[in-house]
């Protein structure tokens, strides 16, 4: 794949934003009010608790990226801590979040904000959620009104992370709130998110049209919010976060359109739907499968393929919607930090590709910051450039922290 384009040293355009990111309910701790707390008291996902006490540690946790030669850093805001009554805005939340922005710009980290990552306040997902008619202007006032009260400290929001991951697991595959399952995803399923819980999920074909309208709840939903924001706030860039999965296939024609279909299904869909209403698009890149492949991928503890460089074809399928990109997440689960290093410089190799194809790519957040809680999968999978101990929540910093460090402070790979 690198072919005629390899060079060893790969430098980066300037200004390039070099980081990382977490979400709230994943790292903050202490959030009981939102459809996960309900989930993990209902006995349906491991329980998150204090998490890695982000919420009280966090300057310590940039005085530590700051250290580590970035100079980006994403986050969200968590809806039910902003939002805990339907209309009601909390006060000493959106202090907090704003105190949480100028520690970022003390340490002269730019903020990437995602006003919703997956979680729920539990007054709209107990009403419907994304499964309400009126779903995208609830969503698009609470966007609208973070953005009043943090725009000031911050000229970058992301409306929303993943929608088709939320959608796929919540209503196709079961394993996340609210559990609605249709069977026969099993057969289309590459990934791994808590299938011990899927058993518990109830099954109905009436999930899959769900599915599709909660699909085009959440594409609605964006489309508000960007029109919502940029009438209060014209200068702040809106994006959306769209994980990608690249599904190629090998020449059989059979497989060809199995990967064509795939990635409409998964990628273009959704993006055709929101393009017009993003002033930038997030890209979070895990997957690379192909069909018809027989090979055997050395695997990442998630039990993902071992494929950081693919992130270039990602790149190359999104490049299509004119847009500058940010890779809003890339990175691993590797408990023994054996594989990181090598995962993480391949990737940005597979960056540096697509910008020499001319993708307009301005910048790479590995995706986490801190050891964190994995959804349905808990806390046992360590995506961290910065180990956790969740007992008595020490820091430990990777030694593939360093790698990156040294990329980050190259602006490339200088070898
Ligand atoms: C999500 C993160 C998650 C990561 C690893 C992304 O799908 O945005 O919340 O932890 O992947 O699975």
């Amino acid at each position: 794949m690198l072919g005629n384009n390899y060079r060893k040293t790969k430098i980066f355009p300037k200004d390039f934003y070099w980081g990382s990111g977490t979400s709230a309910y994943q790292v903050e701790g202490g959030i009981e009010n939102n459809d996960w707390s309900k989930a993990y008291r209902d006995g349906r996902v491991p329980v998150c608790g204090l998490a890695c006490d982000h919420y009280r540690r966090y300057e310590e946790d940039f005085a530590t990226a700051k250290t580590l030669g970035h100079n980006a850093h994403r986050l969200s805001v968590e809806w039910a801590r902003i939002e805990p009554e339907e209309g009601k805005y909390d006060q000493e939340a959106i202090m907090h979040y704003r105190q949480v922005l100028q520690s970022l710009h003390q340490q002269k980290l730019k903020p990437f904000v995602t006003i919703w990552h997956f979680t729920l306040p539990l007054w709209f997902s107990q009403s419907g959620g994304f499964e309400r008619a009126d779903s995208p202007e609830i969503f698009a006032r609470y966007c609208t009104n973070v953005v009043k009260e943090l725009g000031d400290l911050c000229g970058h929001f992301s409306t929303m992370n993943e929608p088709n991951v939320f959608g796929s697991n919540g209503w196709l595959r079961g394993t996340w709130p609210p559990f609605k399952r249709f069977a026969l995803t099993d057969m289309i399923s590459i990934t791994n998110s808590g299938r011990q819980y899927e058993a518990k999920a109830t099954k109905y074909l009436s999930s899959v049209f769900i599915y599709f309208r909660v699909m085009k709840n959440l594409a609605r939903a964006h489309n508000a919010a960007y029109k919502a924001i940029k009438k209060i706030s014209p200068q702040t860039e809106v994006s959306v976060v769209k994980h990608v999965i690249v599904f190629a296939s090998t020449y059989n024609p059979f497989y060809i359109i199995k990967a064509w279909a795939a990635n409409y299904f998964w990628t273009h869909k959704f993006m055709r739907r929101v393009y017009k209403h993003c002033d930038s698009i997030g890209l979070n890149y895990y997957f690379y499968t192909q069909f018809g492949d027989r090979r055997v991928w050395r695997k990442t503890d998630m039990d993902w393929n071992f494929a950081p460089d693919h992130i270039y074809d990602a790149l190359m399928m999104l490049s299509r919607y004119k847009k500058p990109l940010f890779v809003s997440e890339g990175g691993l689960a590797d408990t023994l930090d054996t594989g990181r290093s090598e995962y993480i410089t391949r990737q940005i190799e597979g960056v540096w590709l697509a910008i020499q194809a001319g993708v307009d790519v301005r910048g790479h957040l590995y995706w986490s910051l801190l050891d964190n809680y994995e959804w349905a999968l808990g806390f046992a999978k360590r995506f961290g450039l910065i180990e956790v101990n969740y007992e008595t929540q020490e820091r430990t910093i990777r030694p593939s922290a360093y790698v990156y460090k040294k990329i980050c402070e190259d602006n490339g790979i200088v070898e």
